[in-house]
């Protein structure tokens, strides 16, 4: 069979990203436009915002993604696009581009789960990495557990009931003055301070597999207010020292990530499977990745976590499932719309 080129379109949030990617595994190109800055004023993604910056960076983007893979339109022989779940407006977007691109060359239309997405990026870092495994997504918008079967099929065990771990990250880091998006500044402050482990409490939750993280953040917020209430700025905002920010920083971190830890080793307990996959966002994690690798080097498992430009929203996860997925059959007719709400649908 020829080596197939597939080119993968994300515009669930905030990132415009276009990737090629050949055979599901080598990435040929991956371009990331993102309209992060233009969100920063008000403390968090607007939709129509976003969905406006996507208009605007799509030609641009695949133009760099055609560039970088040194190729022209025809070359590629299908194209593949996030589907759900995301912003109505944004994906929307995506998906009118997608099906001008696949009408205009030909080629098939492959509708693309953006969470299966972030999963099948761990394929493309690792080779020799096939189903079953464990599946753990952390984003912005979502945390869920799973088991990837082969034939691109995805079993959900149990997602967050109220906040994605993400979430927790970037609302922590907005009490705390950090600024958006919060997970990265938090990992990088968390460096420096000290882990109190009683200070927060893990969430019980019904089901064995799912999450919950919205008692973190209120329990951080309760505290950082008894903790700066000593000293108030002028605003009324709490004022705390950085050593204070750091060591917040840490232990909220260290509970979020226990948490996760905990509950994906239950998984691999439970069926037996020895290889994790950890994507989505909050995967870029340094203390998330210490510390599956160490549980993963006492229990003898394999866990996997994609390289940033993998693990944050890129279209070259979408490209990369894509051709699973053409493998399978699995292409859709132009009147196929979007789907904010899907959520690993196989
Ligand atoms: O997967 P992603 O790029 O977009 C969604 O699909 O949501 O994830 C974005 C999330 C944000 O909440 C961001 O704060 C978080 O990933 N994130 C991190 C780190 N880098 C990004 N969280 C913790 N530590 C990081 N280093
Ligand atoms: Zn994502």
């Amino acid at each position: 069979m020829a080596t197939l080129r597939i080119l993968g379109i994300e515009t669930s949030c905030d990132e415009t990203g276009i990737g090629i990617v050949e055979q599901g595994r080598h990435v040929l190109s991956n371009s990331v436009v993102s309209s992060l800055q233009q969100h920063r004023p008000y403390g968090g993604v607007i939709p129509e915002i976003a969905a406006r910056a996507h208009v605007e960076a799509l030609w641009e983007v695949m133009a760099l993604a055609l560039e970088e893979a040194q190729l022209r339109p025809e070359e590629l022989d299908a194209i593949a696009v996030t589907q759900g779940p995301g912003l109505p407006g944004a994906l929307h977007i995506g998906m009118a581009f997608a099906k001008g691109l696949a009408l205009a060359l030909e080629r098939p239309l492959i509708p693309v789960d953006h969470l299966a997405a972030h999963l099948y990026a761990g394929q493309m870092t690792e080779p020799d990495l096939e189903p079953p495994f464990v599946g753990l997504v952390v984003s912005g918008g979502h945390t869920l557990l799973s088991v990837v079967h082969p034939d691109a099929r995805f079993e959900l065990l149990g997602e967050t009931k109220d906040d994605a771990v993400g979430e927790a990250f970037d609302k922590v880091a907005k009490v705390l003055g950090l600024g958006y998006p919060g997970g990265p500044v938090i990992d990088r402050l968390a460096e420096h301070g000290r882990v109190d482990k009683k200070l927060f409490p893990r969430a019980q939750t019904k089901g064995a597999f799912d999450f919950s993280f919205s008692g973190l953040k209120t329990a951080v917020y309760q505290y950082v207010q008894r903790l700066g209430s000593a000293g108030l700025s002028a605003g009324g905002a709490p004022q705390l020292t950085e050593a204070q920010v750091a060591d917040v920083a840490a232990s909220f971190q260290e509970t979020a990530v226990e948490t996760l830890v905990a509950k994906t080793l239950k998984v691999a307990q439970r069926t037996g499977l020895r290889t994790l996959v950890i994507g989505g966002g909050v995967a870029c994690n340094r203390r998330l990745r210490a510390r599956f690798a160490e549980e993963a080097a006492a229990h003898k498992l394999r866990a996997v976590f994609p390289p940033p430009a993998l693990c944050v929203d890129n279209g070259a996860m979408v490209a990369g499932l894509g051709f699973a997925l053409l493998k399978l059959g699995r292409v859709a007719a132009l009147s196929i719309s979007s789907d904010p709400g899907m959520c690993l649908v196989s």
